[in-house]
């Protein structure tokens, strides 16, 4: 929290560093009267309502007007092209808007369980983020474009600017289950590692630490797999698996 003030901080004075002889005519800016190409909203009103709506979608997904519209981040706003549709953005958002409608009229079809019906806004799914996606599948994004140890920074970098913000689900569940799938796809060395940060997130999980032994037990290294089933034992006493690999690796060991 503290560094995000920080952060936003840093973020004020860099611009008003960088973008002081503009930001007047920042201020002169306004909305259009009419509205050149609106093809979704009601382009018969002003275009100052569209004030709170473009607002809305830069902060449910947490970018600046540049994501979708044509003009360059930090330069006044009337420098930009807002009429433009060559920002690809701006139609995936159009789409967006034509699927809420639809979503919005099939709710209108229910009786809502409860005393009002729920709607569905862009936030409902984006919460700050620009593409919605779990957190396993954000960080198997990375993993694929970019290797595991981009995907151990990339965690970081999530929950640091979403953790309080209902955004991803940070439980002990999401790794592990990442941890499993590369597992599966024969990449042991990169499961130990999510595996290990689980362990670090979840300290108190005897599951986090079966699962990170389990995983150096496939890699073939019965000596670390042997330390972390015997932590899983001095945690969880009653863990059958546990007590049944560590006699495994005994008797194997015997061989
Ligand atoms: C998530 C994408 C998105 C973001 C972010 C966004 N806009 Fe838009 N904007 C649109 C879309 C889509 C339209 C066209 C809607 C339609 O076709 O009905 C539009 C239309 C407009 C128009 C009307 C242009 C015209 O003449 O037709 C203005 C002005 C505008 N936006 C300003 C802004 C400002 C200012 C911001 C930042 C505060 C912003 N927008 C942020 C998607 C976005
Ligand atoms: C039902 C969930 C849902 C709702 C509601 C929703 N979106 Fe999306 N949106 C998505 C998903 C999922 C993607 C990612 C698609 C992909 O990249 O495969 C997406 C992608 C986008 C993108 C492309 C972003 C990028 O960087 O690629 C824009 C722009 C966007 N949404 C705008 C909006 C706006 C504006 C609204 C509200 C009018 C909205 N969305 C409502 C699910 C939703």
């Amino acid at each position: 929290m503290l560094f995000r003030r920080i952060q936003t901080l840093c973020d004020l004075v860099v611009l008003a560093v960088i973008v002081t002889p503009s930001l007047q005519s920042q201020d002169q800016w306004t909305w259009p009267e009419k509205p050149k190409n609106l093809q979704v909203l009601n382009k018969d009103r002003p275009g100052s309502v569209l004030s709170p709506i473009m607002r809305g979608f830069t902060r449910s997904l947490g970018v600046r007007c540049s994501h979708c519209h044509v003009g360059e981040e930090g330069k006044s706003l009337s420098t930009f092209d807002f009429a433009s549709d060559a920002n690809p953005n701006k139609d995936r958002a159009r789409e967006m808007l034509r699927m809420l409608g639809s979503v919005n009229n099939h709710l209108k079809k229910i009786e809502p369980s409860g005393d009002k019906r729920v709607n569905m806004w862009c936030h409902t799914c984006h919460r700050g983020r620009p593409r919605p996606m779990t957190l396993a599948e954000d960080l198997e994004e990375k993993y694929r474009a970019r290797g595991i140890d981009a995907v151990l920074e990339h965690y970081a970098d999530l929950k640091l600017r979403y953790e309080n913000r209902g955004a991803y689900d940070f439980g002990e569940r999401t790794l592990n289950d990442l941890g499993f799938d590369l597992l599966g796809k024969g990449d042991a060395a990169a499961a130990i590692k999510i595996f290990k940060l689980n362990t670090d997130e979840f300290p108190k999980s005897a599951n986090a630490w079966d699962s990170l032994a389990e995983a150096h037990m496939k890699a073939g290294d019965t000596m670390l797999a042997t330390q972390f089933y015997e932590k899983v034992l001095e945690m969880d006493p009653k863990s059958e698996n546990a007590k049944e690999m560590l006699k495994k690796i005994k008797e194997g060991g015997k061989k």
